[in-house]
């Protein structure tokens, strides 16, 4: 039987993630939204490139869930984007409330899916969709890390002139100005960045990376990043039903690794067939444990804003 993934949010980032996952045949494919006709549309429209682009799966569009049941990933964008000038905090209560609903109704018809938050304040909106889904911690998880790292790549790749398939790259923490880019950790080939970037350099890459999202918000001024966005959920859920294993960072539910209880941070786990098989602990420095706990510490202050909203 094929793979069926479940897209909410027919948007900038669940549209892509449809393109991207059919691309790779990942499997059947229905996109959900509020906004009617729009998923049923985009659904037939990326139908019809499969005769093209060489792809063979069934993609279909709805406003409901029915026809999302028994999915084996759910992919949740539905949201607002970030604007100009707003902050990804700013979007806490407005999206709290789509993926609280979204969350309920896909996880009711799909009891063994595992479900990837994209929805932003990333690692807030994981927890929101762990708490209300019921679901064990290892099959919900958020999608940032994979997004910032490709960043932090493409950042090291343009400043060095060498191939993004050569930079590997570590970056830990929320998906907000705070993510920790561990430079220590990172590098081209094997060889470390730092002796390769000098401090000065290597410093403003850190910075550019915190601030990818706001450069792209910046430049398109009605809504945010997607394609890369998309690419980087459709890679973790690749890694989920082809069971690759692979080493990604990921938005987890940490009960105690890094000293961090109770909370979605930013991590590297092992995605396979169960979702998150394993959180690997590294061991930091202590000024990468204070930027973490930094991080950490801010994500913490949206979930308990939202906590206050639950009970
Ligand atoms: P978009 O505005 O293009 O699409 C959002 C879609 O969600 C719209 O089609 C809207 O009709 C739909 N929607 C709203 N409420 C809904 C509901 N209750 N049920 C179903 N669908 C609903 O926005 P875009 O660019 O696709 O971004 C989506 C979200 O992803 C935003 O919150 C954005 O900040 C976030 N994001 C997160 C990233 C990350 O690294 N985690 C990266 C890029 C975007
Ligand atoms: C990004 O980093 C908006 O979170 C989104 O592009």
């Amino acid at each position: 039987m094929r793979n069926k993934i479940t897209v909410i949010g027919a948007g900038n980032v669940g549209a892509n993630c449809a393109v991207w996952a059919a691309k790779k045949e990942l499997g059947d494919i229905v996109l959900v939204d509020v906004a009617e006709g729009v998923p049923q549309g985009k659904g037939l429209d990326l139908l019809q490139a499969g005769p093209v682009e060489h792809y063979d799966v069934n993609i279909t569009g709805a406003n409901d869930y029915a026809p999302t049941a028994n999915s084996d990933v759910i992919i949740i964008t539905a949201g607002f984007p970030r604007k100009p000038g707003m902050s990804r905090d700013d979007l806490l209560l407005a999206n709290y409330e789509v993926v609280k609903a979204a969350t309920e109704k896909a996880a009711a018809v799909s009891p063994k899916a595992v479900i990837i938050v994209v929805t932003n304040p990333l690692d807030a909106m994981a927890q929101v969709a762990y708490m209300v889904s019921g679901f064990p911690k290892n099959r919900v998880i958020g999608m940032a890390g994979v997004l910032d790292s490709a960043r932090f790549r493409t950042f090291i790749a343009q400043e060095l002139q060498v191939s993004v398939d050569n930079v590997t790259a570590v970056v830990l923490g929320g998906h907000g100005d705070t993510m920790v880019p561990v430079v220590r950790l990172s590098s081209v080939a094997g060889i470390p960045l730092t002796e390769l970037i000098p401090a000065d350099r290597l410093a403003a890459i850190v910075d550019r990376t915190r601030n990818g999202g706001a450069e792209i918000v910046k430049y398109l001024k009605t809504g945010s990043a997607y394609y890369a966005p998309a690419a980087s959920a459709v890679e973790m859920a690749e890694s989920i039903l082809r069971d690759k294993k692979k080493v990604l960072p990921c938005a987890a539910y940490l009960e105690g690794e890094y000293g961090i209880k109770g909370l979605y941070v930013g991590v590297p786990c092992k995605l396979g067939a169960g979702g998150i098989e394993k959180i690997y602990e590294i061991a930091l420095t202590a000024e990468e444990t204070t930027a973490l706990h930094k991080s950490s510490g801010a994500v913490q202050e949206l979930v308990d804003v939202i906590k206050t909203k639950m009970v």
